[in-house]
């Protein structure tokens, strides 16, 4: 098997002191298309910040395609996309300047960085936008501007967190659209969070739960829909639902 994601034993404490990962071990292999889900708070973005070396581990391996995130980030960054759940964005610089921005830090000529970022524009349903400068953007095409930079590079794994919020529901389609293309065809592999469950039920293969730094499940999304319920197809919103509630129910978690 290509693993393109290996964790072994993942710690995290922020420096106030709150354990947000506590043991996290998952393999992901090369052109999945994986999605972390968990209630607020639960650490998947933590998570997703050490994976991609913007966060340090206390504890624990991590092979990003065999590469330490530590050791190796620069080597990293260049295959990797990362479209984060905060929309970081210089707010005074428009969105094309952006894109070619973008393009010229990973070395494209700029001519080379402006046909990239025109296409990116057009594939993300940005014409209309890419002069208003990013703080004037409405929140659906932030989110479309901070997908289009993460891909500007062509990365073979992608991070998207949250990356749909906001978007109307043609742009969220046109989305997927592009992000399944890229799976399928060019086996870009996928790391996806969302609290959108349908959006994971229907593209995703494998998936982990976590919650309050746990994992309490790692394996094909529709195993965990049968784990729930054998003998009917619960979608996985519904099972989501049985399980956490399940966990309230018996008083384990209160955070669920
Ligand atoms: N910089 C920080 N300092 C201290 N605690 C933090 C910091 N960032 C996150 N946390 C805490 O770590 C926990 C996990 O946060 P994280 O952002 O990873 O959750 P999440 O699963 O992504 O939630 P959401 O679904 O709301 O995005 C939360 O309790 C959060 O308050
Ligand atoms: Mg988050």
């Amino acid at each position: 098997m290509n693993w393109m994601i290996r964790a072994k034993n993942v710690f995290k404490t922020y420096p106030n002191g709150f354990q947000a990962l506590k043991g996290i071990d998952l393999e992901i292999a090369d052109a999945d298309f994986f999605t972390l889900l968990g209630p607020n708070g639960a650490g998947k973005s933590t998570l997703l910040k050490v994976l991609s070396g913007l966060l340090r581990v206390d504890q624990g391996e991590i092979k990003i395609n065999s590469l330490n995130p530590e050791k190796h980030f620069l080597q990293i960054q260049r295959f990797l996309g990362v479209c984060s759940q905060d929309n970081d964005l210089d707010p005074t610089d428009d969105v094309i300047s952006q894109l070619i921005f973008q393009g010229r830090l990973f070395g494209m000529t700029y001519k080379e960085a402006t046909k990239r970022a025109e296409e990116l524009a057009d594939l993300f349903m940005l014409n209309d936008e890419v002069k208003k400068k990013a703080q004037d953007l409405s929140g659906g095409n932030k989110r479309k501007l901070h997908c289009a930079l993460a891909l500007v590079h062509n990365p073979k794994l992608l991070f998207l967190d949250e990356p749909t919020v906001g978007m109307d529901p043609l742009a969220r389609d046109n989305f997927w659209r592009v992000i399944c293309h890229l799976n399928q065809s060019a086996g870009v592999s996928i790391f996806l969070t969302t609290q959108y469950l349908e959006e994971a039920d229907k593209h995703a293969s494998h998936m982990a739960l976590i919650i309050q730094g746990n994992l309490h499940f790692n394996g094909l999304v529709k195993d965990f829909k049968l784990q729930m319920h054998p003998e009917s197809s619960l979608n996985l919103e519904e099972s989501y639902l049985k399980y956490v509630r399940s966990l309230t129910e018996k008083g384990e978690n209160h955070a669920v």
